[in-house]
Formats: C-alpha cells, structure tokens, sequence
C-alpha cells in the first residue's frame, strides 16, 4: 500500500465508544460465541449444506435461526455480536452453486448487508443498541486480486449499512507484506478493526491444538507492535483449544499496549460437524475465563462449540474483575527442555525386532546405478521378515546397488554372489557391503545374463529384473532379440534357474503384472519348478512406464498381464514369487547341466 493513499479517519459509533470507555474503565468486553455451531447444534446437527461456507449458509438459507442465535447472545450480556459472515470473501465464488434461496437475496453484498441488519436487529430489540457493538466478521486472509475487489466492494456495504467494528479472525501466517496490506486495505474503511489470530505461544496452533512448525521466535510479538502503529483496535487469538491460551496474553504484552483478548475453542471438527466438548461446561469455561483474566485479557469471549450458557454464565463471572499481570509458568518447551523423543516402547515387528526406525542398512546409490524401487522394496520386505539366508550360499541377480544382497549378508548369509550387467552397479554393492561390515561374505561379478555359464548352485537367489514391454517401432534394432513382450530378461533367468538352484534351494523372483502369469508358469513347469506368491505391492506407473504405456496396453489386450487403474493413475501389482523345485522336478538335476551353455532363446 503506497503512503500517499489517505487514510479514511476512524469514526466511532456509540456503540464503539462503549467499548473504549469500558477498557478504559478495566470492564471485561464479553465477545458471543460460535455461531455456526449455535446453528448447527439448535438444528439439531444440520450441518452447512456448503461446508466452504461454515456458518454463512444459514444467512442465504435460514436467516430467522441467525437471528434467534444473536438474540440469545444479547440476552447472554454480550458486548460484541459477531456477524454470521465469516465465510463473506468466498461467498462471491461459491454463489452461482447456491442458486436460488427461498425468497431471500441471493447476493454476496445483500447477504452481507442482511447479516449486519440482524445483528443489529437483535441488539435493538434487546435495548442494548449502545452497549452491544456490531462486528463485521471476516474469517480469511486477502491474499488474491480477487478477494481485494471482494474487500473493495464490502466497503460500499459499510458506507451503507455501517457495522460498529471489522474484526477479521482466525488469521494463520502473518505474511510480510501481504498480512500488513490485508489491515491496511480495512483500515481504510475508516472502521475500527480488530484481529484475530489461531496462535498460542509456541505459534501457529491448529484447531487440535497441533503447532503448525517450530517456534517462531518473536515474529507474532512484533507483528503486534506493527499492528498498533497502524491503527488496529484490538488483537485476540480465537479457534483453538483452551489448553492453549496459557501464557499467549502475558506474552503479547511485552509488545504491544493494544488491547488483547481471547475466544477459544469448545470441542473439535468430525467430518462437516461440530463435536461439542462435554468437558467443559458454562461454570468451567468462567473459572478459564477468570484465569486468562488474571493474565490480563480485557476481551473474552468464545469461538466454535462454545455456547450461550458458556457464554452467559462467563459473563456473569468476569463482571466484577479487573486484568491481572500474571505470567504463567513457561512450558518445558519454550524453556529450551525438549521432551525425551525416545519413544517409551518402541514398535516391534512380530519377531521382536525393534521397526521404527527401521534397521534398513546403509545404502549409497552411485550414479547412473539404478535407483531401488516398489520392487526392490518388495523382495527386500521378504529376505529381512524372514530372516532369510543364514548360512547359506545365495545369489542375487542384477544387483543394482546391492540392496537384497547387502540385507542377505546381514542375515548372516555364509555368501552372497552379486552379479550384474553393469560395472559400476557390482561396484556400488561391494562399496555398500563394506558400509554395512558384510564385504567378508560378498562378492560381485560383472556378467550379462545372457552370456552366463553358471558353475554353481545356490541355496537363495534374489532377482528383482528389468520387466518393460517395448514398442518394436520404437526400438533401435539389434542382435537381442526386441523385448516386445518385455519379458526378455526374466524368461532367460527362469530357464537358467533349474541349473542355478541347488536342490532344495529357493529363488525369490518378483513380478511385474504387466506381463502376464501364463508364461511364466509354462517356463517354470517345463524346468522343472513351481511358483507360489509370497507377497504382492502396488506399484504406480514411473516415467518409464508411461513412455511406454501404448506398448503395455498392447501387450495387456493379447496376454493375460494386467495393471490397475483409479482415476487417471495406472498401477502395477508386484508380485513376489518363491520358486522352488516341483517334485517331479527335484530328480532331474544333473550336475553336468552346469557346463552347458544357457539357452538363450526369448
Ligand atoms: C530392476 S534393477 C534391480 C536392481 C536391484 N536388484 C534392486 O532391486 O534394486 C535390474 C538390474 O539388472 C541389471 N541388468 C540388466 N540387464 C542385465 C543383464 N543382461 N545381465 C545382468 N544384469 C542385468 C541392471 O543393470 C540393474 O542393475
């Protein structure tokens, strides 16, 4: 905002006036308190049919429960009635959905003229025209070009149809500049404006009463200097739990002489409804009350959940007393003390294993190694639940960056052979069994699948392979045969298998069920060698995958691969398969077999 814009000067309206003469006089202002939960619970939990709205539905829909919801706030000795307009700045946005009401102006601006001509109503018919002030109530930040016009134009509904005071609440983040702009464009109004912020003196707190950060340090305190300078009426906190409120006033104190007050929460949010607290009831909510008086609030009052019994019977409380100083002690906290984050009883797996953090070992992924994966993840799940390849000799199958054969190691494997096409992955793995203290068990080997002799038989072997169905349009030839189907690698390790597995040994091989079960349980048969899935995960379509979806979806239209899809995302499901020899298969094992050169057919 540009200094040379004039400020309209602030006029006072009687009603106004009596709340300056009550500050001045230590009297406690009595704010009401929610209006959409009074609303909600008097209708016996009609909730907002347009939950954006909150309780400003009701002033399109049902103005005569607004109204009854004021009166009983008058009558309650309320100082200040806040109108039902805290959903205001969005109502222009979500007005063409609400269509028409019954016989009830439907515009924004008649809307927000209607709910300050009820407030006032209701204060007039009470006979407190000129000790209960009108609020203009405003719930949200205007932080777009489209609100400042929506803020523009309220101004001409206050020129007609002038409220005693702005109070713009529930505020969260005090943005610079945007937060100090917002209280500049209202102050020009030339109406008193009061804040209102959801903070406690940790920071920005959250209906549950959860921080929304760390500590802030004194970014609200000064922000409260600010707002003073500027010509703010009176800062509060509103919308969170009443354990919360300790401490915030004392605190904003050593900023600001502005006027500060406070109106909490009641109960909580389930789904589009109120869950009123049954806790606290009016004469608990006075002796808080009392409490957050002795630390110096001149205003209280309530937010969602509490009531008009609260409310009256708080009133009835605080009549008589003046603000205190106190300063309550410092939480533990704030004094630096973090609690001990170490949890009591840490979680457990079912075999006692403590899980959180998990004991995963310590990975280094070079570059241009691939990067694990849904899948890798999948095997690795299995190898570390079941506590697999203890003193056996186990194989891991295109390595990558050694993720199952490093986990086999720590199992207590008696050695674990990593192979892969890639240098630099065979590499990375011994680099990470040196990391995890298993490089004495582990040995890496660079081969292409397709070229390997095996001279050995292994007890487990882990092989979580490239599977991608590719577009032979797309692909450049070569002496391979093209991965049409995208099986190419896995088909060739599944009729290596039988020469691989020692005779009781197990493979763990995981599946992508973009290619389709049929084959691969014909090439398992035809060695030999039976499947069953040990585990599946979902796992969604990266990059890759994409690229390469008309091919997928090609391949998914003549076979029985499969993938999922919710809404516009695709998932795969990655199955974990345990091979192991079928019976009639366990008598074919030759060890001549080792010698022979692998079939490399696709
Ligand atoms: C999907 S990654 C899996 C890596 C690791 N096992 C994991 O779970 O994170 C497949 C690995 O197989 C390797 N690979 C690809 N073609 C190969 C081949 N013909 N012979 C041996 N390894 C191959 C790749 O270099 C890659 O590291």
């Amino acid at each position: 905002m540009s200094a040379s814009v004039q400020r309209a000067r602030t006029t006072s309206s009687s009603a106004y006036r009596n709340l300056e003469e009550m500050l001045t006089a230590e009297r406690c202002i009595v704010l009401d308190g929610g209006v959409a939960t009074e609303l909600e619970r008097r209708q016996g939990g009609v909730t907002d049919p347009d939950p954006e709205l909150w309780g400003t539905w009701a002033l399109f829909r049902a103005p005569q429960a607004v109204l009854d919801v004021h009166r009983s706030y008058v009558d309650a000795g309320c100082n200040v009635l806040s109108t039902d307009t805290w959903s205001i700045l969005s109502a222009p946005e979500h007005e063409l959905r609400l269509g028409p009401s019954s016989g009830e102006a439907v515009h924004w601006m008649d809307v927000a003229r209607l709910g300050i001509r009820l407030a006032r109503r209701a204060i007039d018919e009470g006979g407190r025209t000129n000790d209960c002030a009108v609020a203009f109530a405003i719930s949200e930040e205007i932080n777009s070009p489209h609100r400042r016009g929506t803020l523009e134009l309220l101004s001409s509904v206050f020129a007609e149809e002038p409220p005693d005071l702005v109070l713009l609440e529930t505020l969260t983040l005090v943005r610079d500049p945007e937060m100090f702009e917002t209280v500049e464009r209202l102050l020009e109004t030339g109406l008193p404006v009061w804040l209102s912020f959801r903070r406690c003196r940790h920071g920005v707190c959250g209906v549950f009463g959860q921080h929304w950060g760390p500590p802030e340090g004194d970014l609200f305190g000064r922000a409260a200097r600010r707002f003073e300078d500027m010509g703010v009426g009176a800062l509060m906190i509103n919308c969170l739990p009443v354990d919360h409120v300790p401490g915030i006033i004392s605190w904003l104190r050593d900023f600001t002489d502005l006027p500060l007050g406070v109106y909490p929460n009641l109960g909580h949010l389930t789904g589009s409804r109120w869950r009123f607290d049954d806790q606290i009831d009016p004469a608990a909510y006075a002796d808080l009350a009392l409490s957050w008086r002795e630390e110096g609030a001149q205003i209280i009052g309530g937010c969602c959940g509490v009531t008009t019994e609260h409310i009256a019977t708080m009133a009835a409380a605080v009549a008589d007393t003046k603000p205190g100083r106190k300063r309550p002690p410092l939480d533990d906290r704030l004094l630096g003390h973090e609690p001990d984050l170490t949890p009591t009883e840490p979680w457990r797996d079912e075999q006692g294993r403590v899980v959180s953090p998990l004991p995963f070992p310590k990975l280094t992924v070079d570059e241009g190694v691939f990067v694990p994966t849904t899948g890798s993840y999948l095997v690795w799940k299995t190898l570390f639940d079941g506590d697999l390849g203890r003193d056996q000799t186990c194989l891991d199958v295109g390595c990558g960056c050694g993720i199952l054969s490093v986990q086999l190691a720590l199992n207590g494997a008696e050695r674990v052979h990593a192979i892969d096409i890639d240098d630099s992955a065979v590499a990375n793995t011994l680099a990470n069994g040196f990391r995890n203290g298993v490089s004495d068990r582990l040995t890496g080997e660079t081969v292409d699948l397709y070229q390997w002799g095996p001279t050995e038989r292994f007890d487990l072997i882990a092989a979580s392979l490239y599977q991608m169905p590719v577009d032979p349009y797309e692909a450049p030839s070569g002496h391979r045969p093209l991965d049409y189907w995208g099986r190419n690698l896995l088909d060739h390790f599944i009729r290596l298998l039988p020469r691989l597995l020692a005779p009781d040994g197990i493979a763990y091989v995981m599946q992508l069920s973009i290619l389709g079960q049929s084959q691969s349980a014909r090439l398992l048969a035809e060695g030999g060698l039976q499947a069953k899935v040990v585990d599946f995960s979902f796992f969604p379509f990266g990059p890759l995958f994409l690229q390469n979806k008309s091919q997928i979806d090609r391949v998914e239209q003549v076979s029985d691969a499969y993938h999922l899809r919710f809404a516009d995302e695709d998932v795969m499901v990655a199955y974990l398969l345990e091979v192991t020899r079928s019976d009639d298969g366990a008598h074919r094992i030759d060890d001549k077999e080792l010698s022979h050169d692998p079939d490399s057919s696709a």
